[in-house]
């Protein structure tokens, strides 16, 4: 994700901010830049690609000036190239921003009426012009921008420079994380604590809603009213290392905590506040122009998982056939694809070997191809004809986790989309569903304060040599895909199926105290997996039971049960495989291994 750092005080401000964001250079990022300000002026450097290409330029123009802010772009609007990269400059204001304005369109043609030029596409760059026009009305750099965030909807973290007040940096933060580091007579300003550790360890974390005033030797907190506001400076004692981490001890912790935000940005800018429709004109483009009659939805591992689910969720919503398979099979299997099959694939990195390769002969084969995909501008991206970012930010570890729920989101908005654009579904039934969506991130946190508990249980069961995990129809996927982050990390043997056919072989493996873990749906399929319980219980299982909060029958029979808050069953799903990654994160933790890079295995796997 983006990374902000900035600096006013009597050091040169670009040296300063170009080793912060070196710092931030594990948040994964496409481009870079720095802009100082030095005698009234604003001397900007900006870089497509790595740190380094931006150091190549920094080493021939280096920029002047004790006061300054830098950017590292995980793109979002627009591609990953030195135009898009910040900071924008426009007039007398220079902007970085980290997060997303969701109205920026309508906010950039009326700008546009009023005959403004962008030099970029991004979101980020009407930001400078909005404060060269309310700084012409109001005079002032703090008033225009507390008028502007009136204007703008969306997350950000924002650090902004007027050319004219070299003595000062104004930041605002809403959804978008944001930390000022106090030093003696100079300032920091970072998105991540880790940029300002070599410099100080006495820091603020500012809070939604807030803006905040930088000079050298001051640093002033106000509210969105314009009233100051008493803050805290915390010390902060954490390693470099343990910062990177925000505190936890691996990636993949850090990752499965991140699900509910990943979840509301995947979310933004897809949904109205009115939750009347869901904005996927791409999506909405491709279907129209190549109207499918039948569906191949494929991918690899944890993105094939959540192929299966969105399985359901299409022949649910939109009513058509659907056929899943894995990349690697697919590609050799001779498949029927012509301009009448859609085909859907699902990647995280966006460059996997063996659905790149699908994608494109698909499109030798006149086949549409629609992604859904994390890294903006990856290959799949590029090869297909639309694209549904999911925005959940760079994924370090090597286990998938939030990206899988933000998977599940794309698949579901995707379905919900195309059963409203072809009037499938009734305009309450959508309503209800979407205002459900937003509801959903509270219910993740609540599952998420289940985490001591989990760990206690995956603690006792951490020397079990097999697992198996049960589940029916949207849950059977989330049995998989359990079992898989369950042989990944922590490399026991576990096996997901579907509860109806443990009668059909895998039953044999029941012996006394072999660990079941059981998805216990809260739809018509509940009182069949009851059945499935008696059975393994019968041969000795010990069951640990993933279910609803209101489930009363189970929690006598069960060894543990773990609960979910009650939503729709549709998104089921995305709360149950959150305590089954953490229950796999704590074996594998407790066993020693190395949780974000377990053995044998890529995070991106580019060949064949
Ligand atoms: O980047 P992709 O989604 O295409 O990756 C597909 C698989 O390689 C990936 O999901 C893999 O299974 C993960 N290690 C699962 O945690």
């Amino acid at each position: 994700m983006c990374g902000i750092v900035g600096y006013i005080g009597k050091q040169s401000a670009a040296d300063i901010i170009f080793d912060g964001l070196t710092r931030l250079e594990y948040r994964g990022y496409d481009s870079a830049g720095i802009a100082t300000l030095h005698q009234n002026k604003t001397e900007i450097c900006r870089a497509e690609g790595k740190l380094k290409q931006l150091k190549s330029k920094l080493q021939k123009n280096a920029l002047p000036g004790n006061v300054g802010i830098g950017h590292t772009r995980w793109a979002t609007h627009g591609k990953p190239n030195e135009q898009n990269a910040h900071p924008h400059h426009y007039g007398l204001f220079t902007v970085v921003h980290n997060g997303i304005i969701e109205n920026y369109l309508e906010l950039k043609e009326a700008l546009q009426k009023k005959k403004h030029v962008f030099s970029s596409d991004t979101d980020t760059e009407i930001l400078a012009h909005l404060m060269n026009e309310e700084f012409q009305q109001t005079k002032s750099s703090f008033k225009a921008l507390q008028n502007i965030l009136k204007r703008v909807r969306g997350s950000y973290a924002l650090a902004i420079l007027n050319e004219k007040e070299t003595q000062q940096v104004l930041v605002a933060r809403n959804q978008s994380p944001l930390v000022l580091g106090e030093g003696l007579g100079e300032n920091f300003i970072a998105s991540d604590v880790p940029a300002l550790l070599p410099y100080t360890r006495e820091v603020i974390f500012l809070k939604d809603g807030e803006i905040a005033v930088l000079q050298p030797d001051k640093i002033e907190v106000f509210n969105n009213e314009g009233h100051t506001v008493n803050f805290e400076t915390k010390h902060i004692d954490w390693s470099l290392t343990q910062a990177e981490k925000e505190g936890y001890k691996h990636f993949m912790l850090k990752e499965i905590f991140e699900g509910p935000r990943a979840f509301i940005d995947t979310l933004r800018g897809k949904v109205p506040a009115d939750h009347s429709e869901i904005l996927l004109e791409d999506f909405k483009k491709t279907i129209d122009q190549y109207p499918p009659e039948l569906i191949y939805l494929v991918a690899c591992g944890t993105s094939y998982h959540a192929a299966l689910v969105g399985k359901f969720y299409l022949e649910k919503w939109a009513r058509i056939p659907v056929v899943v398979d894995v990349a690697s099979e697919f590609r050799y299997r001779k498949p029927i694809l012509n301009s009448k099959t859609l085909l859907i694939v699902i990647s995280q990195s966006g460059e996997t070997a063996d659905t790149l390769t699908v994608v494109k002969s698909a499109k030798l084969q006149k086949a549409p191809v629609y992604a859904i995909c994390n890294v903006l501008e990856s290959s799949i991206a590029r090869e297909a004809n639309g694209v549904f970012y999911t925005h959940a930010g760079p994924e370090i570890g090597v286990a998938a986790t939030k990206t899988f729920l933000t998977q599940l989101q794309a698949l579901l908005l995707v379905s919900l989309c195309w059963a409203d654009h072809q009037n499938k579904i009734s305009k309450e039934a959508l309503k209800t569903i979407l205002q459900e969506t937003a509801e959903l991130p509270q219910k993740m946190e609540l599952v998420l304060k289940q985490a001591e508990e989990i760990k206690k249980l995956a603690l006792h069961y951490m020397n079990s040599n097999l697992f198996l995990f049960i589940g029916r129809g949207l849950l059977y996927p989330i049995a998989l895909e359990a079992a898989l982050k369950l042989k990944e990390i922590s490399y026991i043997f576990a096996e997901g199926y579907a509860g109806g056919e443990l009668k059909h072989g895998p039953i044999a493996m029941i012996d006394q105290g072999t660990p079941v873990i059981a998805l216990v749906p809260q739809d018509e399929s509940y009182e069949k997996m009851s059945s499935n319980i008696q059975e393994v219980l019968a041969r000795g299982a010990e069951v640990l039971a993933i279910c609803n909060e209101q489930e009363k029958s189970l929690k006598q029979k069960c060894k543990a049960v773990i609960e979910i808050p009650k939503t729709l069953d549709l998104f089921y799903p995305l709360l149950a495989i959150i305590p089954l990654q953490l229950f796999a994160y704590h074996i594998a933790n407790e066993k020693g291994h190395d949780v974000d890079q377990p053995r044998n295995l890529a995070k991106s796997v580019t060949v064949e």
